[in-house]
């Protein structure tokens, strides 16, 4: 498949391109920063220059691509207006360019309980930003899977998941994360669906294979 990585200097998004591309995949990963261009060619993926916030139309970037994956965010640095320009926004931009390019597959990376308000000010702004990308991504017709992992970790992955349409909130490494979005867009069990993620003790293949029993 080709897959394109909105967000693709992420720290997940560095983790998914070499399990993509040492599976046969061929990864475009979108940055905004060209200096990031040499480690995303390191790590298997090409890099293409598109900033999310500040281009309207980025369907020419995202190109002929067999499936999406929305990996990027505003980040805990900044203030609650990017949670809109980015963490909403440059979303439903890629929801755009996968209708006008005929692309049907939309991998989410959103948060555990993004309905559930809590935190300070602009936390809020971010959960309601993420909640309302994840609303518009189930009503797109796109065959969508909105992943909710919990608090991320740098911590080595452990390939072991829970992984539950809800589940009580708990932590998962980065490269756990990764692993799972990259067996979601191998399996079309995934389809269709969303679900909490944390660390657990289900194998990944497992976990996702399960999402097409209910
Ligand atoms: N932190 C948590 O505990 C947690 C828990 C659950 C879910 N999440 C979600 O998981 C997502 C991915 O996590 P992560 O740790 O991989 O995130 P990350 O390392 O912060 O990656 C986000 C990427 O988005 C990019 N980005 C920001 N603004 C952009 C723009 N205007 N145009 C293009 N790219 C832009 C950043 O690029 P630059 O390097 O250029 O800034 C960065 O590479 C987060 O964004 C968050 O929504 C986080």
């Amino acid at each position: 498949m080709n897959i394109t990585i909105a967000g693709g200097h992420g720290q997940i998004a560095m983790h998914l391109h070499p399990i993509l591309t040492s599976a046969g995949h061929k990864v475009n990963g979108l940055i905004r920063n060209p200096d990031h261009a040499e480690e995303l060619e390191k790590a298997g993926a090409s890099p293409v220059i598109c900033d999310l916030e500040n281009e309207s139309d980025i369907s020419a970037k995202v190109g002929k691509a067999d499936a999406v994956v929305f990996a990027a965010g505003a980040g805990p640095g900044s203030g609650a207006k990017r949670k809109w320009t980015m963490d909403r926004d440059g979303a439903l931009k890629l929801m755009e360019a996968c209708k006008k390019n005929g692309i049907h597959r939309y991998v989410m990376i959103s948060a555990m309980k993004v309905e559930e308000p809590r935190g300070n000010e602009v936390f809020q702004e971010y959960l309601k930003a993420k909640s309302e990308a994840d609303a518009a991504l189930r009503n797109s017709g796109l065959d969508f899977t909105i992943v909710r992992p919990g608090r991320l970790t740098d911590e080595a992955p452990t390939g072991l998941v829970s992984l539950a349409y809800d589940l009580p909130r708990g932590e998962i490494p980065r490269a756990d994360v990764a692993a799972v979005v990259a067996e979601c867009l191998e399996n079309s069990a995934s389809i269709g669906k969303q679900f909490d993620l944390t660390s657990g003790s289900t194998p990944i293949n497992e976990a996702v294979s399960a999402l097409g029993d209910g």
